[in-house]
């Protein structure tokens, strides 16, 4: 069963059509990667999915349900979560009361609350800085933290985008066990935007390429990647993007 379903969905903004005719559907549990040249709607895309811009045209439902233009609040309150590609922290917090903060609407009570709050923190990595204000933190802390807040409400469907930007390789690996942890233990659904082919290949069952709003091609890794119109508009374009 699908549990994130888009149909025909299109956006424009001032006439640049940022997303047309998209189509695809997200099975429970399945890991999809989303793959594009800059400006290719991904991040769009992913405003549409969860909540942040209403589409002109075109369906979203989530888990059976019809959630097209609904608040973004509701549909994390329903279990699809999106990460920022700019990290938004309430600076002037420390790093707990951050991920806190992400989880209050489960009404958890202070210490169940903070008990979760810091084992989501240790789970990302961040138990050292716990206490720190997060404006402090470097940014694979802040990649950290973005995460950790969205892991704090226990979503069903994890939206990511591009979580391992700005990491060095080393730091990249635990991340990566952790969102392949996440499907295995806990059967999250994650859609992640990603631009490092490396983990693309490793962590996606399936890959949708988007380009110029629309999509190219979707399939396995290994399907997309020989996909000779994938390779022009997108993995020919720069060495960079095969891993930096
Ligand atoms: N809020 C907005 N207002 C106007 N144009 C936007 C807005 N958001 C995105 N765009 C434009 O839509 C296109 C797709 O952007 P985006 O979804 O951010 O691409 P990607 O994430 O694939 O790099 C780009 O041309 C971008 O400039
Ligand atoms: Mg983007």
């Amino acid at each position: 069963m699908s549990i994130v379903q888009v149909d025909g969905v299109g956006k424009a903004f001032r006439g640049l059509r940022a997303l047309s005719d998209v189509d695809f559907h997200v099975a429970e549990g399945e890991i999809l990667g989303i793959i594009g040249p800059n400006g290719a709607g991904k991040t769009t895309l992913f405003n549409v999915v969860a909540g942040a811009i209403r589409p002109d045209t075109g369906r979203v439902s989530f888990a059976g349900r019809d959630v097209t233009g609904a608040a973004p609040e509701k549909i994390a309150r329903a279990g699809m979560v999106r990460t920022f590609q700019l990290m938004r922290p309430f600076g002037s917090m420390t790093v707990l009361e951050n991920v806190s903060l992400a989880a209050q609407h489960h009404r958890l009570g202070a210490r169940k609350l903070r008990e979760h709050a810091l084992d989501v923190v240790d789970r990302v990595g961040l138990g050292p800085w716990a206490y720190r204000v997060s404006t402090e933190l470097p940014t694979a802390g802040l990649k950290r933290l973005e995460l950790a807040r969205a892991l704090a409400s226990r979503p069903k469907v994890l939206l990511l985008d591009e979580v391992l930007a700005g990491l060095v390789p080393a730091e990249r690996e635990p991340v990566l066990d952790l969102l392949a942890s996440l499907r295995e233990q806990e059967g999250v659904t994650l859609l992640f935007i990603e631009h490092i082919m490396a983990a693309v290949m490793r962590l996606a069952d399936r890959v949708l390429v988007l380009d110029q709003g629309r999509v190219l091609a979707v399939g396995s890794p290994e399907e997309v990647t020989s996909d000779p119109r994938v390779i022009d508009a997108y993995l020919g374009e720069e060495p960079t993007h095969a891993d930096a």
